[in-house]
């Protein structure tokens, strides 16, 4: 892949390395390391958008502005027609980390679910501030848990926001719970169990009503259903809140 003198400019090496190809459906996204650097960043991630549209200009404006408003987002370093060079947000994505304890969990055999409220309220805090800096107007949509780096320092990154769109926080709020139960292994005892943290966290924190909540999270899951052709129990989950 070649890119034009402008990115190396921006980057301030003569020559670089796409040393990794990260997990993503819709796009080529690459950490890259610069070689023979002159001054500033080393490591960098480009962002190659396959299908270029509106979205890209969403997404850069969205980064700029939440970065102004001190949100934690990676720092855009270049822009072109059809990629952007940003920040490189060194950390583990929330789905490593939720796989992670997931996993330590089930080593520990016969030890009780252990709460993770902390981890939760981080990202809460996170949504809640990106609500606010788009005045209630937005929502994520794509808010799955490989959207969100956690860093060194336990501070959370958002990043991805192509789809972003007008709606209501429970059906970011309920998408959440729904992806959350069904990575890999869907619906374990564990991930209910997480779900269910998850779930009165975010009744809390927006202030939602739960019915209306778990009626999304059940609307979700079907639809989960019906685009991967599984057929997920939901009341697996609705039997855990009732
Ligand atoms: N700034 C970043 N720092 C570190 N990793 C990133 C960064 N941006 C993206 N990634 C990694 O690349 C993956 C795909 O990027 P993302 O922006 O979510 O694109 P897509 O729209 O294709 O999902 C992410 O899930 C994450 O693992
Ligand atoms: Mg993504």
């Amino acid at each position: 892949m070649i890119f034009d003198n402008g990115f190396l400019e921006v980057l301030g090496t003569e020559d670089y390395l796409l040393e990794e190809k990260f997990h993503s459906k819709k796009n080529d996204v690459y950490k890259v390391r610069c070689l023979k650097v002159l001054e500033g960043q080393k490591v960098a991630v480009i962002k190659k958008y396959l299908q270029p549209s509106i979205n890209i200009k969403r997404e850069i404006d969205l980064l700029l502005h939440l970065r102004e408003k001190g949100l934690s987002v990676p720092e855009i370093y270049f822009k072109e027609n059809e990629y952007i060079i940003m920040e490189y947000i060194e950390g583990k994505t929330l789905l490593e980390v939720m796989e992670e304890r997931e996993r330590n969990n089930l080593f520990r055999k016969g030890y009780p679910y252990q709460s993770n409220e902390h981890l939760i309220c981080t990202l809460i805090e996170w949504l809640e501030r990106f609500y606010h800096h788009t005045n209630g107007k937005l929502i994520l949509t794509d808010i799955n848990l490989r959207n969100f780096i956690i860093n060194n320092n336990g501070v959370v990154y958002g990043f991805d926001f192509e789809d972003c769109d007008a709606g209501r926080i429970e059906e970011d709020a309920a998408k959440l719970c729904a992806y959350i139960l069904t990575y890999d292994p869907s619906f374990s005892s564990w991930k209910l169990q997480f779900t269910r943290e998850v779930f009165y966290l975010l009744l809390k924190k927006f202030h939602l009503n739960d019915e209306v909540l778990l009626k999304e999270v059940e609307k979700e899951i079907t639809n989960i259903n019906r685009k991967r052709r599984k057929c997920f129990a939901i009341e697996l989950f609705s039997n855990t809140i009732k």
